[in-house]
């Protein structure tokens, strides 16, 4: 008995977070900038997306935190409208483009065959995203990636954005797993924390080399990209 406690559950299912983690949510603004004419979003795209990323966030968190749940969809496009207002870009044209280009963000290199072997080796795959349904069928049939998933999970089932706990009981809910048999992927700092808290094995995916999140929950890995999320296994 006591050995059996001590001996780790075996894991079954590897669940991604998806914008960040398999899309690359600088895309949008890269891919615009490199259109004809697009002189000033081209040198200032980076700090753009980084201000569209960092306010469609925080209003997700507000949001959760005052229970006044909205789509990603929504969160995206406000955060759209308070980084192009900062960058003096009100531009409704460019604006249209970004968000339409959001619908089709490319996955980082790596992600079909990591999926692929996954997939090979009996795990089951999923997305848990704050991404909206219809968001992330954009995402995933852009990047080709449908197949290899068995399921996509989107907070719009528990209306509530991450790290809200009861995000990450739709795992559970889905899969039938406890927490200890999952490994859970972000790229996220703070959802990687929220994800260890919950008890779901977890590796942040540091590709841009930041400090650790001073949060309660630890990831167990810390990874440069996901090229090595086999071996975790
Ligand atoms: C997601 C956000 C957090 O995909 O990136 O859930």
């Amino acid at each position: 008995m006591a050995q059996a406690e001590m001996t780790p559950a075996k894991i079954t299912t590897c669940v991604f977070d998806a914008y960040g983690t398999l899309f690359d949510v600088a895309g949008a603004a890269r891919a615009a900038a490199e259109a004809p004419g697009q002189d000033r979003l081209a040198a200032l795209w980076p700090a753009l997306s980084a201000d569209w990323r960092r306010k469609q966030l925080e209003y997700s968190w507000l949001r959760a935190i005052t229970g006044d749940h909205c789509s990603f969809w929504q969160v995206t496009q406000d955060g759209l409208n308070w980084a192009m207002a900062r960058h003096g870009l009100e531009d409704p044209g460019l604006r249209e483009t970004l968000l339409g280009l959001y619908w089709q963000l490319p996955a980082y290199p790596e992600v079909p065959q990591l999926l692929a072997s996954l997939k090979a080796r009996g795990l089951g795959c999923a997305i848990l995203s704050n991404g909206s349904p219809d968001m992330l069928d954009g995402a995933v049939s852009s990047a080709g990636i449908a197949e290899h998933l068995d399921a996509v999970l989107s907070v719009e089932e528990v209306g509530i954005f991450k790290p809200a706990r009861p995000v990450y009981d739709l795992v559970g809910t889905h899969f039938g797993t406890d927490p200890a048999q999952v490994l859970f992927v972000s790229s996220n700092g703070w959802d990687a924390a929220g994800a260890a808290a919950y008890g779901f094995v977890t590796a942040w995916v540091n590709r841009a080399g930041e400090p650790m999140d001073c949060l309660s929950g630890r990831p167990h890995h810390v990874l440069p990209d996901l090229t090595t999320i086999p071996e975790l296994l």
